[in-house]
C-alpha cells in the first residue's frame, strides 16, 4: 500500500492521535502507522491524571463527553507525611482550575474513534518501520504489513513513537542534544477491587518510601509504591503488599486504606530525559518520543498534548501562508513547557521519595520542602499551578 498524505504520523499514542485530530480540524490530512494492534493500545493501563489545559483540549476537539461524564473532576490533592495529611487545594488556588482522574486507555479509544471518524486512516500493526528523506521536501515512510511493504509519503512526519520508537534515532545522533536522568526507583502500581479510599489523590512521603492512593472507578483503585526498580512483582503476595501499604500509610489520625482483591501488579522505571532536539528537517518529535518524566507530577500525556498544539498551528501555518518561522522554532518553543514540566517532575519525585544511602541532610531538606509547601500560601500555589498544568502557548503571559 501506498499512500500519499500531507503529514504522516508513526504512533497511535496521545500524541499521534492528537495530532491527527488537530490536523484535520485546520483541513490537513494526515495517516497514521502504528505496530500494535488496536485492542493492544486501547487496552494498556497507564496513568490517568488530565491537567486543566488537556481538559480543555478534548473538550475543545470534540473528544471530552465520556471524560466529562465518567472521569472525576479533582479540585485538590493531598500531600501526607509525618503521620499527617495535608491538602492542596488545586482550585482556590489556581482561580478556579482543576484536574481530570481519566485513564489514559480510554482517551486512547475516544481518540481513535474520532480520528476514524474523521476518515482518517490508522495502519495498525504495522513493522519494521523507517524514515527517509528527512532532510528533503519529500519524506517517506517505510513499513511491512501482513509481510507485504507499504510506503507513507508527505510533507512532513510526525515521530510520535513514544521512547522506543525509531523517530528520535532518524536525526544525526551529532545533532541530537538529549539529556538522562536514572531514579534509583521504581513504582509498584497495582490495580484492585475496593472503594475509593479519599476523595482525592494522596501522595505519601515515609521513611520506607513514597506511596500514591489513585482512584480509576468508584470500584477499582489504582495505588503505587516505591520499590526497587529491578524487583519482581512475584516477590510480593497479596498480603505483603498490603502489609507494605500499612506500614508506609501509618498515620495519628486512624485513618486506613480500603484494602480489595489485587487484579493487577507491575513495575515501572522512573527517569527525566529530554531530546532538546525535537526537530530534523521535515522530521518533528512529539511526546515520549522527545521527553520522558517520573510519573509523580503526573505529566507525562500532558506534556504530549503542549507539544501537538504548537506542531499543528505550525504546520497549518505553512500550508495556510507558506509560513517557515513557526516551524523553525517549533523544538526551542516546545522544549520550554517540557523543561517546565520535567523540572516539577523530578521536584515531586524529590520531595516525596526515600532514596537508599542519602544523607541527614538531605532527608531534612526534605521534611522543610514538604512543611513549606503544606503551611505557606505562596509554595502552595506554585505547587497547584504546575500540577494543574501551565498554559500550552504563552506560558507566562
Ligand atoms: N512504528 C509505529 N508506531 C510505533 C513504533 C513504530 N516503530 N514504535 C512505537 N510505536 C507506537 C507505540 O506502540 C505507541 O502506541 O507509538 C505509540 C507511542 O505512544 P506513547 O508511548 O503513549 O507516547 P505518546 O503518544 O508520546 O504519549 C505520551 O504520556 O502518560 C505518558 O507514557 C505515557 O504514553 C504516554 C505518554
Ligand atoms: C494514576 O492514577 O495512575 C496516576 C495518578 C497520578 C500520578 C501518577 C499516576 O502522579
Amino acid at each position: 500500500m501506498t499512500y500519499k498524505t500531507q503529514v504522516g504520523i508513526i504512533g497511535a499514542g496521545p500524541a499521534g492521535l492528537l495530532l491527527s485530530l488537530l490536523l484535520h480540524r485546520q483541513g490537513i490530512e494526515s495517516v497514521i502507522l502504528e505496530v500494535q494492534s488496536r485492542d493492544a493500545i486501547e487496552g494498556t493501563i497507564k496513568a490517568g491524571v488530565l491537567e486543566h489545559p488537556t481538559v480543555e483540549l478534548l473538550k475543545e476537539l470534540g473528544v471530552g463527553e465520556r471524560m466529562m461524564k465518567e472521569g472525576f473532576e479533582h479540585h485538590g490533592i493531598e500531600l501526607a507525611f509525618g503521620g499527617k495529611r495535608h491538602r492542596i487545594d488545586l482550585h482556590e488556588l489556581t482561580g478556579g482550575k482543576s484536574i481530570m482522574v481519566y485513564p489514559q486507555h480510554e482517551v486512547i479509544k475516544d481518540l481513535v474513534g474520532a480520528v476514524l471518524a474523521n476518515g482518517t486512516t490508522i495502519e495498525f500493526g504495522v513493522t519494521e518501520v523507517s524514515l527517509h528523506d528527512v532532510d528533503g521536501t519529500q519524506p517517506t515512510i517505510r513499513y511491512k504489513k501482513d509481510g507485504a511493504a507499504g510506503e507513507v509519503r508527505c510533507d512532513f512526519i510526525g515521530g510520535c513513537d513514544g521512547f522506543h520508537g525509531p523517530s528520535r534515532q532518524a536525526i544525526p545522533a551529532a545533532k541530537r542534544v538529549e539529556h538522562l536522568k536514572v531514579y534509583p526507583c521504581g513504582w509498584f502500581g497495582i490495580l484492585c477491587e475496593a472503594p475509593p479510599s479519599s476523595d482525592e489523590l494522596i501522595y505519601a512521603q515515609s521513611d520506607r518510601g513514597f506511596v500514591l492512593v489513585s482512584t480509576r472507578t468508584p470500584t477499582i483503585q489504582r495505588m503505587y509504591f516505591q520499590c526497587d526498580p529491578t524487583d519482581n512483582v512475584n516477590n510480593w503476595s497479596e498480603e505483603r503488599i498490603w502489609a507494605e501499604f500499612r506500614a508506609r500509610m501509618a498515620n495519628d489520625d486512624g485513618w486506613t486504606l480500603q484494602e480489595g482483591p489485587i487484579f493487577q501488579k507491575g513495575i515501572i522505571a522512573m527517569r527525566s530525559f529530554i531530546c532538546e532536539t525535537m526537530q530534523h528537517g521535515r522530521l518533528f518529535l512529539a511526546g515520549d518520543s522527545a521527553h520522558i518524566v517520573p510519573p509523580t507530577g503526573a505529566k507525562g500525556l500532558n506534556l504530549a498534548a503542549g507539544d501537538v498544539v504548537l506542531l499543528s498551528k505550525a504546520i497549518a501555518g505553512f500550508y495556510r501562508h507558506n509560513a517557515q518561522a513557526a516551524l523553525d522554532s517549533y523544538s526551542t518553543r516546545a522544549v520550554q513547557r517540557v523543561w517546565r514540566g520535567e523540572h516539577f517532575s523530578w521536584f515531586m519525585t524529590s520531595m516525596l521519595h526515600d532514596f537508599e544511602g542519602e544523607d541527614t541532610i538531605t532527608r531534612r531538606f526534605r521534611r522543610a520542602q514538604l512543611d513549606y509547601v503544606v503551611n505557606s500560601r505562596a509554595a502552595a500555589t506554585s505547587l497547584a499551578e504546575n500540577y494543574v498544568g501551565l498554559p500550552f502557548e504563552d506560558m507566562y503571559a
